[in-house]
């Protein structure tokens, strides 16, 4: 719930520290009167203006990732997930900060780790439609509408772990909100991610040098602690493939139509356990 998190947000505008508001309806209040409403799935839009960045994911594609993840498909995934964070916070041994996602997408991966780790956990996102999922994927998420590319509505050092699976990355304001004993689990598709699907419908291939660029772009604030590889084939019917190929990234998103028939996929990703410089 928003109330779980308000704690560790702050205003979009003034940076200044948040409280809730419940009169006719719910909202966050910073120290200089801006004010924003929640909405009433549970989520709040901090977004500070400029519109929302069009790599926000549609209603189709939360749609078909909720229903593609709920089968369960990436549960590897996600254990693999939910250990790291599990052992991050337990190394960060501090109570009193939160577990926060960028780009949480339905909240899938967090619900995971809020099993294992006795947080508040923030949700952030900047498609509504995967706000709304993730503010009901576990009684401790709390959902933000927030463009990772920009200022994080997050106040510094709030998070002793920070979550980014498949999602944009922001690593000076990643290095912010991370306090100094905290990690972050990045994770990241690998050049086979998918491979079967990419020959098939000629998706999106993964670049093989991202590897590197990753590394690269954390450089200056970070340091790879660990690295874990995580590799699966997938058998999966059409309508399955179908819903794979919904749930990504838009020049996807015509070629489900196509899909006449189910097969092999291999799911090939890297999880990196960073430490704040
Ligand atoms: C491939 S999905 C991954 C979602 C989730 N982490 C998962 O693996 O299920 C990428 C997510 O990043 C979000 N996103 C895209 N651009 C963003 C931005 N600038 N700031 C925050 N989120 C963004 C999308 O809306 C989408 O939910
Ligand atoms: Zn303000």
């Amino acid at each position: 719930m928003i109330s779980d998190i308000v704690d560790w947000l702050s205003c979009p505008h003034c940076a200044t520290a948040l409280i809730v508001e419940e009169s006719s309806g719910v909202r966050l209040l910073c120290e200089e009167g801006h004010a924003f409403d929640v909405a009433r799935p549970g989520y709040v839009s901090l977004l500070a203006g400029g519109g929302v960045p069009g790599t926000a994911d549609t209603a189709e594609m939360v749609a078909e990732r909720a229903a593609f993840l709920g089968a369960g498909h990436y549960d590897g995934i996600a254990d693999l997930i939910a250990d790291l964070a599990a052992d991050a916070a337990d190394g960060a041994a501090d109570d009193d900060s939160c577990v926060l996602d960028l780009g949480a997408g339905t909240g899938y991966y967090l619900a995971r780790v809020l099993d294992r780790v006795d947080r508040p956990g923030i949700a952030l996102d900047v498609s509504k439609h995967a706000a709304r999922l993730a503010a009901k994927a576990h009684p401790r998420i709390g959902a933000v509408v927030a463009d990772a590319w920009a200022g994080l509505p997050v106040r510094g050092r709030a998070a002793s772990v920070l979550l980014n699976v498949f999602a944009p990355r922001n690593p000076r304001e990643m290095r912010r909100v991370l306090r100094p004993s905290g990690r972050a689990i990045v994770v990241v598709p690998e050049p086979d991610h998918l491979r079967e699907l990419i020959a098939e419908y000629g998706l999106m291939a993964v670049d093989d040098r991202k590897p590197q660029r990753l590394r690269e772009q954390f450089a200056d604030r970070f340091e790879v602690e660990s690295e874990h590889p995580c590799k699966t084939v997938l058998s999966l019917s059409a309508d399955e493939v179908s819903r794979l190929i919904g749930m990504g990234p838009n020049a996807w998103h015509e070629r489900a139509e196509e899909v006449r028939s189910g097969g092999a996929a291999t799911v090939s990703v890297r999880a990196y356990v960073l430490s704040p410089r």
